[in-house]
């Protein structure tokens, strides 16, 4: 698949091309990928947005900044695809991070999930996070650097859309699998957990029912779902020096979803403080 990114226009002058720490953020067209990209310009000197829509790739380096921000087209559930993009990526500096963000979901309930949804699902949320990894662990270890997975509440509970969810379960126990791996290289690997974002994932779902994510807030402890930015904030940090001791952690990023419900904790102790 062809790169999108023109390499001239990222020459730094007095900077060796070595030297630049690079972010790799797939799926970075989506709107949680544009808010990583985004917030990870704070502390890398290049994002490679990795995306399937190469064009829409493009339009967001446009628009963040070409130079700083290098669309890549890329399908990261094919293994010469994804060879391609860190081969480029190389060509941009050495890999400090990799946040496999690319992700979605096609059937949601067991009774409408085919064999084929079943294994694209687990390719797009789990597979490729492994073929991405590989493709990039040797500069990670040059660079001590450090993986982000983006998992989903779904990972950890059930809330509907199987195949994606147990490939997001399977994707937290590729992270711990990575953390103690790895660790000898100094490579970390954590995950976050969102709770519902909204993005252009809910499209189709938000069509359906205008009223979806007014219905979904009830059920989160904050009484709000989550914005991409803190997502992004979460990924951050932990693929920051902050997090230099944190490594196998899934960091749910979800509102208290996971902790619990008021609701339920109010019908089981019928109490109004709740
Ligand atoms: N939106 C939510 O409520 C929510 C909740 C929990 C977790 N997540 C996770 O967050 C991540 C981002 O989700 P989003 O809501 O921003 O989705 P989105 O649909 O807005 O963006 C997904 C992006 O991934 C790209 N993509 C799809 N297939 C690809 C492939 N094969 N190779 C490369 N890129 C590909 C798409 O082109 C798109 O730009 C996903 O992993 C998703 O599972 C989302």
């Amino acid at each position: 698949m062809a790169t999108t990114a023109n390499f001239s226009e990222i020459d730094m002058p007095g900077q060796a091309r070595s030297t630049r720490s690079v972010a790799i953020v797939t799926g970075a067209a989506g709107d949680i990928g544009r808010a990583i990209s985004l917030r990870l310009s704070d502390g890398h000197d290049v994002i490679v947005l990795a995306d399937l829509d190469g064009e829409a790739a493009g339009r967001l380096a446009c628009e963040l900044g070409e130079g700083r921000f290098v669309a890549i087209a890329c399908d990261v559930t094919e293994a010469a695809s994804v060879a391609a993009m860190a081969t480029a990526a190389a060509g941009l500096g050495t890999v400090t991070t990799l946040v496999n963000n690319a992700g979605g979901a096609r059937a949601v309930s067991l009774q409408e999930t085919t064999p084929e949804v079943w294994r694209r699902d687990n390719a797009l949320n789990l597979e490729a996070a492994f073929l991405c990894f590989r493709a990039v662990e040797d500069m990670l270890k040059e660079s001590r650097g450090s993986v982000v997975n983006i998992a989903s509440v779904n990972a950890v509970g059930i809330f509907g859309h199987p195949a994606y969810s147990a490939a997001k379960a399977g994707l937290l126990h590729l992270t711990r699998l990575i953390a103690v791996e790895y660790g000898k290289f100094g490579i970390r690997a954590n995950a976050v957990a969102p709770g519902t974002v909204r993005t252009h994932a809910w499209a189709a779902r938000a069509r359906a029912n205008p009223q979806v994510f007014e219905e979904a807030q009830r059920w989160y402890p904050l009484q709000r779902i989550v914005n991409p930015e803190d997502v992004a904030n979460a990924v951050h940090f932990l693929a920051g020096p902050q997090a230099s001791a944190i490594t196998g952690v899934c960091l749910p990023v979800d509102c208290g979803l996971t902790a619990g419900q008021a609701e339920l904790a109010r019908t089981f102790s019928q109490s109004s403080h709740y």
